[in-house]
């Protein structure tokens, strides 16, 4: 039930915080260590490159989820769109793990991924937020995302728990494999969750913004490197959906070959900047926007934030400002379909779940 709220989505977005301290507590033991099923350790361990296959934004974590593997395990990993994989397979390793993201469980064209997969007699991993679904019941093993029912067709919080349990694969397969990190998933995803909440409770803030930038907008565009790239990618896709703005993100290096020259006199373009290494690059990319007439709102975080920065987000560590990122983005999208008399919860010619290829 959505109480007090006036939508689903936003009451979603609220619950953020609390389901990432609700997975911390499913995946920990009494001496604080990660607790995972060995079967699954096993085969993460045994694999010698993960695929991850989904679509939307369960594609979208995933793309955070290869970030995290790579750097915290050092173990390479593809990420594909379920239904180009399903048609186009690409050259496999000798010893594959398959990771299907998927909320519902029920999207098909994973299903056809994994239908091929098991034939194939390779190794497969669901991490979704329905654990008697299709994927679930069919792949080898399931994790389970704990974000309770998310009923808006706009997927928030399922995004936040994908990201926060590959956090924990990630920190878990680290230690598996000898290898030496010190990145701590347990205590950064708590130190994340109280970030989260700050952001939600800045709700009048976003929804100036919506209006500032996005009330009579025909199109918007997000730019950001690095996790950042992955983040305006769904940035642009939460906007898209619900207030029907065409928007897309970019990684910021592109834009110069060749979408700059969509850039007009207003037009919105939202930069995110939380990684140390890019904001210079990022700032400079916004510049060049700018001089050609684009309205610049800047999400940056603590840390490599400016003065004049819209949204300052709170300083946690680089592997996972995605999860914080994107809860301004998806503020910022709920105000401005708000604003625009859309149907939030219920965009039109979308269902929650694609159960047809
Ligand atoms: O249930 P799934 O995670 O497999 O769904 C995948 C996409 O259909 C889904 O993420 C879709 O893109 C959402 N509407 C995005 O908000």
């Amino acid at each position: 039930e959505k109480g007090t709220y006036a939508h689903y989505m936003l009451k979603e977005i609220d619950e953020q915080p609390l389901v990432i301290r609700n997975i911390l507590q499913k995946y920990q033991d009494e001496a604080n260590e990660i607790k995972l099923p060995n079967d699954i350790r096993t085969s993460f361990h045994a694999a010698d490159r993960v695929y991850i296959i989904a679509a939307g934004t369960s594609y979208h974590a995933g793309l955070v989820g290869k970030e995290l593997m790579e750097k915290v395990v050092g173990k390479p990993v593809e990420v594909h769109i379920a239904s180009e994989f399903l048609y186009n397979q690409p050259l496999l390793s000798p010893n594959p793990l398959f990771i299907f993201i998927s909320q519902s469980g029920e999207t098909a064209d994973c299903r056809g991924v994994l239908v091929n997969v098991k034939e194939a007699g390779h190794p497969s991993l669901t991490i979704t937020n329905v654990p008697g679904s299709t994927l679930s019941r069919e792949a080898d093993h399931t994790l389970h995302t704990y974000a309770g029912p998310e009923i808006a067709v706009a997927s928030t919080k399922a995004y936040t728990a994908q990201m926060a349990v590959l956090a924990i694969l990630a920190m878990d397969g680290a230690h598996a494999a000898g290898s030496d990190t010190d990145f701590d998933a347990l205590h950064e995803l708590s130190i994340a969750a109280n970030a989260m909440e700050t952001l939600c409770d800045a709700k009048d803030d976003m929804e100036q913004i919506a209006r500032d930038y996005l009330f009579e907008t025909r199109n918007a565009f997000f730019i950001g490197r690095s996790f950042d790239y992955h983040v305006v990618q769904e940035g642009a896709l939460k906007l898209k959906e619900i207030s029907y703005i065409q928007a897309e993100g970019f990684a910021g290096g592109e834009l110069k070959h060749g979408t700059i020259a969509l850039i007009e006199e207003g037009t919105p373009v939202i930069a995110l900047s939380t990684q140390e290494n890019v904001d210079l690059n990022i700032r400079g990319n916004l510049q060049e926007v700018v001089a050609r007439g684009a309205n610049p709102c800047v999400v940056s975080m603590d840390g490599c934030h400016r003065a004049d920065d819209q949204v300052v987000i709170p300083l946690v560590h680089a592997y996972l400002t995605p999860l914080v990122a994107v809860v301004p983005l998806q503020l910022i999208s709920y105000y401005a379909a708000l604003h625009r008399g859309c149907d939030v919860d219920k965009p039109r010619n979308l269902a929650k779940s694609v159960t047809v290829e």
